[in-house]
């Protein structure tokens, strides 16, 4: 039985005109990290990237699709759902875009004030638009937080239909190391001490793929 998981990975972009835009400072590192460790587990993979400087080989088992916005990741992941039995959202998407994108690059003496307002819209929660679409779809996210990581974390696992969701504290964003907290449906919880990358992938594909096992012989 070949297990397919579609990752989601680095930032999104939004852009307010052409050349310039609202992100974050994901590196895209854990996405690499949960491919890498997916393809060593016999996986298929199919990994929706936003825009940065790490690179996902493609290969037979593992196809990359390139996006640069939050509505394009969304499509993508629209498009390739169907043939996944795990997504793991590890993109740190942008949480809005700007309304409108100028068609050429703003201009100061266009504003002819100080101060220049940026209307946003929210953006579409794309992990929450699989919870509602999962039949017997694993589902593991991530949370970022900065205070009350843990009920945050359990709140968005409930919201976003979740399996597992994986608790980060902010020194975790492109850093080389971390020490999540993995957050379980049923309420249990498993500390990860500070380690690679690398090892933290290690952990949460097992911890997706026995979800998985159990949810397919139910
Ligand atoms: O709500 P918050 O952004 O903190 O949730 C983080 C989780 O939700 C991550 O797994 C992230 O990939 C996912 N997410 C998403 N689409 C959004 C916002 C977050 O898939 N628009």
């Amino acid at each position: 039985m070949t297990v397919t998981i579609l990752i989601t990975s680095g930032p999104t972009r939004e852009y307010i005109d052409p050349v310039r835009f609202i992100s974050n400072a994901s590196s895209g590192k854990m996405g690499k990290a949960l491919v890498q460790e997916a393809l060593k587990q016999n996986c298929k993979v199919i990994a929706v990237k936003g825009p940065s400087d790490i690179d996902i080989p493609e290969n037979k088992n593992c196809k990359v699709i390139n996006v640069i916005s939050a509505k394009e990741m969304l499509s993508a992941v629209k498009q390739n759902l169907k043939s996944a039995d795990i997504f793991i959202g590890a993109a740190a998407v942008s949480d809005y875009r700007p309304v409108s994108v100028a068609k050429n690059k703003i201009k100061k003496k266009d504003i002819g004030s100080d101060t220049i307002n940026l209307k946003l819209i929210k953006n579409p929660d794309i992990i929450k638009y699989v919870g509602n679409h999962k039949n017997k779809k694993v589902v593991v996210g991530f949370a970022l937080e900065t205070k009350n990581l843990l009920s945050y974390a359990k709140t968005k696992l409930k919201e976003k239909q979740l399996d597992m969701i994986v608790a980060n504290g902010a020194n975790t964003i492109s850093s080389e190391k971390s020490s999540p907290v993995l957050i379980f449906k049923d309420g249990s919880v498993k500390k990860i001490k500070l380690v690679s990358k690398e090892k933290v992938a290690k952990e949460i594909i097992n911890e997706s793929i026995g979800i998985y096992k159990t949810v397919k012989t139910r």
